[in-house]
């Protein structure tokens, strides 16, 4: 099935979402379900709190990009309980959206580099360095477990000269082409 996308404002996007327990039921349908929601939806990473679901995992899938970034065709990863146990010290400022504020887009800072702790779709557990996209996504994916968006992140005056349009967002006020709820 396909979810509706969760829209800023629901409380749901502010909790700290808690593990995945191991017998968590129907966990392959759910992913399945969560990568056909992004590919509908034409992003690149969705994390439970998106549907609705205060759990520890999201996935990413960068084909959308790989016209730009050949490299990255296929790229698709299921991220359990993940914990970013590094970071470098080293940052890059990239523009990010979210499918939870539609139409809005703005500088963010992040560390360049991560290393992550997770498990995969089969329960194997990893613990993998990630760079440029996928660190970026990877972070920003995250964020949501941890009740963040990123406009959280973004500078003081952005975030005043946004304010407005994330209120009328959080109000509905917004068009985007995917089903959603607020
Ligand atoms: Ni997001």
């Amino acid at each position: 099935m396909i979810y509706p996308i969760v829209i800023y404002g629901n409380p749901v996007l502010k909790k700290v979402a808690a593990e995945v327990e191991r017998d968590y039921p129907e966990l392959k349908q759910l992913i399945d379900d969560m990568f056909k929601t992004l590919q509908k939806s034409e992003g690149v990473g969705l994390a439970a709190p998106q549907i609705g679901l205060s759990k520890r995992l999201f996935v990413i899938d960068l084909n959308p990009i790989a016209e730009d970034k050949p490299e990255f065709k296929g790229y698709k990863k299921v991220f359990i309980n993940p914990t970013i146990v590094e970071f470098s010290d080293e940052e890059k400022v990239y523009s990010e959206g979210c499918l939870s504020i539609p139409g809005l887009s703005e500088d963010v800072r992040r560390p360049s580099k991560i290393k992550m702790h997770y498990f995969d779709e089969n329960w194997v557990e990893h613990t993998e360095e990630f760079s440029e996209f996928p660190a970026r996504a990877i972070q920003h994916e995250y964020d949501h477990l941890e009740g963040h968006v990123y406009t959280d992140r973004i500078s003081l005056i952005r975030k005043q000269l946004i304010s407005k349009k994330l209120a009328a967002i959080s109000k509905g006020k917004f068009t985007c082409s995917y089903k959603y709820k607020m």
